[in-house]
């Protein structure tokens, strides 16, 4: 059962995923009601977190059997009490997963209240803490160590320094405060630390605040596909043309064996993410630049050499008409299957052929029930169930990889 509503977005924005989601090819391949259903399961998965936390290991350090040791420690520590698995992903070796119980509905409000702002309210959701400059207003007379319910100005419309907010606003669960109202609003801007310390969150996710980190890092599930799906080999150059924190490229003059074009994106599939207040333009500005994007990378790639393209978005628009767009642009692309191949398969409406959309990655998590995972259900559900769950309810994603044939013969005797 949803805790959050759908993701509320402008109705333009609205009425352009709807139309995508509903396309004339999606509609007949299943029905109008049923494409309406999908579509709307969509927005209210978006609003709620990913059932699994999933880190990545630094496999130079150490196994992965070692750190999985170390993380267990850790998270008897921070959830002094019951004990949580740690999954190895069976087709990401260097994958760790721990499953995230929640929502807990019957979490006491308090008279106390902290509002925080989207981001960092989509944070605490994944087990954060509430880190100051996150904090939009706080109750008059709070004090530190006083027991604190936090909300989420999902619409960014609290005044910073606000000592009420009637607006709208998302209870994200209970903490102590280690700050008064005043240490927070007094204009000191050093101020960077943690503000309120989560006791009992909604949905229980570890703190991977400075836990193990030259081990284990925190990426989500399709990201760390893509890293296996590129399958850099020794010796070969690497192009990761997008690396954050960006700025612009320098000039390359090389060509590369491999290029992982991770493109900035409208980020539509991030969750959770209960509002975006991005205008029509803003969520269709990247197409082209995405394209240009392509452009480069393509003439960076020596023949022979493997592109794959990604995207943390939902829509047609950055997925599948890149890769319809790229394959009638770039005649030396072909579409190459992927390993592992983990999300479902293509979306049909951008006219590419079953065959082609079979060959990539759309991870949609509308295509498992939203979950509601307690500690007892915990203890009864089999290894193997967790990671099947862990693979569909993650965040949205799209991957596509290529191979730039050494000529457009070649491509056509592959086909
Ligand atoms: C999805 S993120 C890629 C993150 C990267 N794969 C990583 O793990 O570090 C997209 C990145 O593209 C960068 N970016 C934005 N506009 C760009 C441009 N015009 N050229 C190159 N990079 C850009 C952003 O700063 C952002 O870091």
């Amino acid at each position: 059962m949803p805790i959050f509503p759908k993701i509320s977005l402008r109705p333009e924005v609205e009425n352009y995923l709807k139309e995508s989601f509903m396309n004339k090819e999606v509609v007949s391949a299943s029905s109008k009601q049923e494409a309406e259903r999908k579509f709307e399961a969509l927005l209210i998965h978006l609003a709620h977190p990913p059932s699994f936390t999933t880190v990545r290991v630094n496999t130079h350090l150490a196994s992965v059997d070692y750190v999985r040791g170390l993380l267990l420690d850790e998270l008897q520590k921070q959830f002094s009490g019951f004990s949580v698995p740690v999954l190895q992903h069976p087709a990401l070796p260097d994958v760790l997963l721990i499953p995230v119980t929640g929502p807990r509905r019957n979490i006491e409000k308090q008279q106390r209240e902290v509002i925080v702002g989207a981001q960092c309210g989509n944070a605490v959701l994944r087990g954060a803490h509430v880190y100051v400059p996150g904090i939009v207003s706080a109750s008059k007379f709070m004090k530190a160590g006083d027991v604190i319910s936090v909300y989420s100005d999902i619409k960014g419309k609290c005044k910073k320094g606000a000592k009420e907010f009637d607006g709208t606003k998302v209870f994200l669960g209970n903490g102590i405060s280690e700050l008064s109202r005043k240490d927070i609003f007094n204009g000191i801007p050093a101020l960077k630390g943690i503000g309120i310390r989560m006791t009992e969150p909604i949905y229980l996710s570890p703190s991977f605040d400075n836990v193990l980190p030259s081990y284990l890092f925190l990426q989500n599930l399709p990201s760390a596909v893509v890293a296996h799906v590129l399958n850099p080999q020794p010796g070969e150059k690497i192009l990761d043309l997008c690396a954050a924190p960006g700025g612009s490229p320098p000039f390359l003059p090389e060509s590369f064996d491999r290029i992982l074009l991770d493109a900035p994106c409208s980020g539509m599939g991030q969750r959770p993410n209960m509002a975006c207040t991005w205008t029509l333009k803003e969520v269709t500005s990247y197409q082209p630049l995405q394209r240009r994007l392509l452009n480069v990378a393509v003439k960076l790639l020596k023949p022979g050499g493997v592109l794959v393209y990604s995207t943390c978005t939902i829509t047609l628009a950055e997925n599948e008409e890149q890769v319809a767009w790229a394959l009638t642009t770039f005649p030396c692309l072909q579409l190459q299957p992927q390993e592992p191949q983990i999300g479902g398969e293509g979306m049909v409406g951008a006219g590419l052929s079953q065959g082609q959309l079979k060959q990539l990655q759309r991870f949609d998590p509308s295509v498992v029930p939203l979950q509601d995972m307690d500690t007892d259900c915990l203890g009864d559900t089999k290894g193997e169930d967790m990671i099947w769950l862990a693979n569909k309810d993650c965040i949205g994603f799209f991957i596509a990889k290529f191979l730039k044939c050494k000529s457009t013969e070649e491509k056509v005797s592959r086909k």
